[in-house]
């Protein structure tokens, strides 16, 4: 069987990550994919990288992997929106699968990259953009594809709890755990990203959109962090029995949609109100399963590269997979399941 070549653009938390869970688990994952995955090409700017990049082809422009005719599947991850956006065009144009883990990009530009990929019958994975390790795109887009989605709920920002645990655990101060979380890779490269709930916000929108089929719709979602919560209020919440959970809430009501991130107080003997530090947990009820709990780590470099590597796993078995019998990937279009409902603005 053919190798399936891969370019990694950006070699930062998550692209370390990577390449490391790669060389690691190479045998099963070659396994499973059906053929052997290889690095064609990797991108980066810094020469202080996380894992071992001996023997690889490697450049400082990330726009020669989008064009590297040797290259099958481009996995973005740079970040950001502006460069990253024309870096996928590109791939894309280019007639290359793409793998991101970059849930702003998806959020905010979703509509025009799916349309540009369905145009070129390329397909573009996301999994890593939300949730980190947890499979949660696939959970709902095949494990549940037999139901109705009613609603989801979760805590979706891993260095927001990571924050609000700390606080309430430790009594630490707010900006002392948030430097922490830079140090560990969890926060955005803008972390008043993950404080304001923007990136939760981010994540709400992808998830929403694969559960009712509804377009991307980012500028509609209601958006509170937790800046404002103070530790006094952390105190109050766990002296009265409850916990002060930041969620992301997508909810099919009468009059439409409703979107909505902002912190919560939940009961302590809540499932959801012990998921503590930088896990992530994602509640979602269909019509027919009823309500299903999703857990995981929600950042960090070996949790999201595994949602990376799922995803090219993926992308591989439909290129190795006889056509005759190549199941078609499950991309983002679901305009026949489209809800005749709007988002509640
Ligand atoms: N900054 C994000 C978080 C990274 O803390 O959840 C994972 O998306």
């Amino acid at each position: 069987m053919k190798p399936v070549k891969i370019g990694i653009c950006g070699l930062g938390t998550v692209g370390s990550g990577t390449v490391n869970v790669l060389h690691r688990n190479s045998r099963v994952i070659n396994a499973r994919a059906g053929c052997d995955i290889v690095i064609g090409q990797v991108a980066c700017r810094r020469d202080d990288v996380d894992c071992d990049i001996s023997g690889l082809n490697v450049t400082r422009d990330i726009f020669e992997v989008a064009t590297n005719p040797d290259i099958d599947i481009l996995i973005e991850l740079i970040g950001g929106i502006d460069v990253a956006r024309e870096l996928i065009l590109k791939a894309i144009e280019h007639g290359k699968h793409v793998v991101t883990a970059n849930k702003a990009l998806i959020a905010e530009h979703g509509n025009e990259i799916f349309a540009a990929a369905n145009e070129k019958g390329v397909t573009v994975a996301f999994e890593a953009a939300v949730a980190g390790g947890i499979p949660i795109i696939k959970a709902i887009r095949e494990g549940l594809s037999a139901n109705k989605i009613e609603w989801l709920a979760g805590i979706i920002n891993g260095t927001g709890n990571f924050i609000l645990t700390e606080m309430r655990d430790k009594g630490r101060g707010f900006s002392e755990v948030l430097e922490e979380a830079q140090e560990l890779g969890y926060a955005e490269a803008d972390p008043t990203f993950d404080v304001e709930g923007i990136d939760a916000a981010h994540k709400l929108v992808i998830l929403a959109s694969i559960a009712f089929g509804i377009p991307l719709q980012f500028d509609k979602v209601f958006t509170e962090g937790i800046s404002r919560i103070a530790p006094q209020d952390v105190q109050y919440a766990q002296e009265l029995g409850y916990r002060i959970k930041h969620l992301g809430i997508a909810q099919k009501g009468p009059k439409g949609i409703e979107l909505r991130v902002h912190p919560t107080l939940i009961p302590q003997k809540r499932l959801i109100a012990n998921v503590d530090g930088v896990m992530n947990a994602v509640l979602v009820k269909g019509d027919a399963v009823g309500p299903t709990l999703y857990y995981g780590a929600g950042a960090g470099a070996e949790p999201t590269a595994s949602a990376v590597l799922a995803d090219i796993v993926d992308v591989a078995r439909t290129l190795t997979a006889d056509p005759e019998h190549r199941v078609p990937y499950l991309g983002f279009q679901q305009e026949q399941l489209r809800s005749e409902l709007e988002i509640v603005p």
